[in-house]
């Protein structure tokens, strides 16, 4: 960009008025101050001169022209600034090729449909409910606000309606994963009867979102957009963009695993929290963290599939030289249990009592699993000690070479740091006890297997049976999320693929079905055998309902002859069968 023109945007941009939208500013003699919005202050000393057109912090130095300023808060590149910038002032910037971001339509795309839901939850019928919902788990208007919560009406397509009447392509509605198309050819919204969380990009466009569900028996708790142009999962943090300024001010992020955490998190007072969405946090999103801030609290669950995340997070972390620490939640709980349980004040006294740096979070982690009286504990909590101590440096080598020593009561000296480059061995992974696996469950877990071996079969199966069909709520989810890695791959890589699954997603898979003999001894599932596995499975489903609706129609006073209807039919259809 020239520097006449960079000149002209700074010159037309009174910095007072760009200042204030950020910062509540008083006048002082011929200059304004307000609090710094770039770190954590008490007293004023962020300058803003009119007469110069710059602001300033006295005290950390951070500020500059509109631009700089501008770029800085928004965190954004100084060509993307300069241009919003010129924009407002009415000066066109035609010389050059601004590079326009080539998705802007799918973010305005996107935005409309936040901005529908958020309507929704607040203007209709049904939406009344959600909010009630909301209610009771403690949010207030202003975090439905702040968070841009929103509600999806049940079974329909008023979302693609809306949509078309303004002019959006059903090809983009799609390809953005919020309109499906079914066998008939019809169109109907991906999200029914759920609450809605818009997930923004750093940059604060809508690019995806994620349904919850209310009925705790629904076996999809949330429903997520696919992946597509603009949403990957992996790239992203929710609530990253909305909790810049207090991440910058507090020079801290806090990861979380979910958006009910960030939510309490932030209705407690502690607003710098963000969260990877439930999925093992990857490369991407730790620099991501690194390119805002030095500082990082993980505060995921404190049950074991949290704690096994936690430990897997650490290292991708510290590969990126931030400063980890670890917030474990007492009682196994979440952090928005915890806040619901004990309070803000007690949530917010936590970050000082229980983080602790994330080698003594490891080292605690790896210890309590383990009877240290036991050879085989022994040799399993040296080799994960050593493995942690690889990359630090001397003084934490040493401090835990000493502390290891101790507890498995042996002299130091049999622990050289010298020894723990060579330290490569695999730590073998406990393998639960087998249990026994009725038909159904077997079924199951045999289409998974052929699943994850192969895309076809996948997409027969996906065809033929939906996420609800499946009665083990993890099974279910893998199958979500196997359509979903399909969708971006033609191929699985497994450790990819295990990548973005939950910790308790993960620890599934790990534990349960790549241990079983089946998987392990690579043995094939034929055509007929996918065909007989998905008849069973919708044969089992079939009975669920049958049950489900022989209660319902038995318990509840004035059951609609539709459910009536549908038991009866049911009848036959199983009767037909055997
Ligand atoms: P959790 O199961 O811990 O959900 O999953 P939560 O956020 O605590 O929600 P509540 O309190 O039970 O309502 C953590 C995160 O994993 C993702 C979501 O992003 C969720 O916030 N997740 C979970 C899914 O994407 N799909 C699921 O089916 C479950
Ligand atoms: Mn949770």
């Amino acid at each position: 960009m020239e520097d006449k023109l960079i000149l002209e945007i700074n010159e037309k941009t009174p910095i007072v008025d760009l200042v204030s939208e950020f910062v509540s500013l008083a006048k002082k003699g011929k200059n304004y101050m307000g609090l710094c919005p770039f770190h954590q202050e008490k007293t004023p000393s962020f300058s803003v001169s009119p007469e110069k057109n710059i602001a300033k912090c006295m005290s950390c130095g951070e500020g500059g022209s509109p631009i700089n300023f501008y770029r800085k808060i928004k965190n954004i590149s100084f060509e993307e600034a300069a241009s919003i910038l010129a924009e407002r002032a009415g000066i066109e910037i035609k010389t050059e090729k601004v590079k326009k971001d080539p998705n802007t339509l799918y973010y305005q795309l996107m935005n409309e449909v936040a901005a529908f839901y958020q309507f929704n939850l607040k203007n209709s019928e049904k939406g009344q409910e959600a909010l009630k919902y909301l209610y009771q788990r403690q949010m207030t208007d202003e975090l439905i606000n702040h968070f841009k919560l929103g509600y999806a009406p049940t079974h329909g397509n008023t979302l693609y309606q809306v949509l078309k009447d303004k002019k959006y392509s059903v090809s983009d509605m799609i390809l953005l994963g919020v309109v499906k198309q079914s066998d008939d050819g019809s169109y109907y919204d991906l999200f029914s009867d759920r609450i809605i969380f818009p997930i923004t990009n750093p940059k604060g466009e809508v690019v995806g979102l994620s349904g919850r569900t209310m009925n705790p028996k629904d076996l999809v708790k949330y429903v997520n957009s696919p992946e597509t142009v603009i949403f990957k999962k992996g790239y992203l943090l929710y609530h990253l963009n909305e909790a810049l300024s207090d991440i910058r001010m507090s020079k801290q992020v806090v990861l979380y695993e979910g958006f009910f955490d960030v939510i309490s998190s932030y209705a407690a007072g502690v607003k710098n929290g963000v969260a990877t969405m439930g999925t093992a946090l990857t490369v991407n999103q730790a620099k991501l963290i690194k390119s805002i801030t030095q500082s990082v609290v993980v505060a995921y669950d404190g049950d074991s599939a949290g704690l096994k995340a936690i430990d897997h997070a650490i290292p991708v972390l510290e590969k990126e030289q931030l400063k980890v620490e670890v917030l474990t939640i007492p009682e196994k709980m979440d952090p928005d249990d915890f806040v619901k349980a004990y309070g803000p004040e007690k949530f917010e006294m936590l970050f000082g009592e229980y983080t602790k740096d994330a080698y003594a979070f490891r080292y605690d982690y790896y210890k309590q699993s383990k009877n240290l009286q036991d050879a085989n504990d022994m040799k399993a909590f040296r080799r994960q000690v050593m493995m942690m101590l690889q990359t630090s440096d001397a003084s934490v080598k040493g401090y835990y070479l000493q502390k290891l020593a101790q507890d498995l009561n042996i002299p130091i000296e049999t622990l050289s740091p010298r020894k723990i480059e060579n330290f490569k061995e695999p730590v073998i992974p406990k393998i639960d006890k087998p249990r026994m696996l009725d038909k159904y469950a077997k079924a199951e877990r045999y289409l998974i297997f052929a699943m994850l071996r192969s895309k076809k079969v996948a997409e027969k199966v996906i065809i033929k049976l939906k996420q609800t069909d499946f009665a083990e709520p993890l099974t279910a989810n893998i199958r979500l999320n196997i359509e979903t890695y399909y969708e971006e791959h033609t191929e699985l890589v497994l450790e990819d693929f295990l990548d973005q699954l939950t910790g308790e997603q993960r620890t599934y898979v790990e534990t349960q079905l790549l241990t079983d003999m089946f998987w392990v001894k690579k043995l094939e599932v034929s055509d007929a055998e996918v065909e007989s596995y998905i008849t069973q499975i919708k044969e089992a489903n079939l009975k669920r309902r049958y049950e489900y609706l022989k209660e319902k129609i038995e318990n509840e006073e004035n059951v609609s002859s539709i459910l009536i209807n549908e038991r009866d039919q049911i009848i036959v259809q199983l009767k037909h069968k055997n």
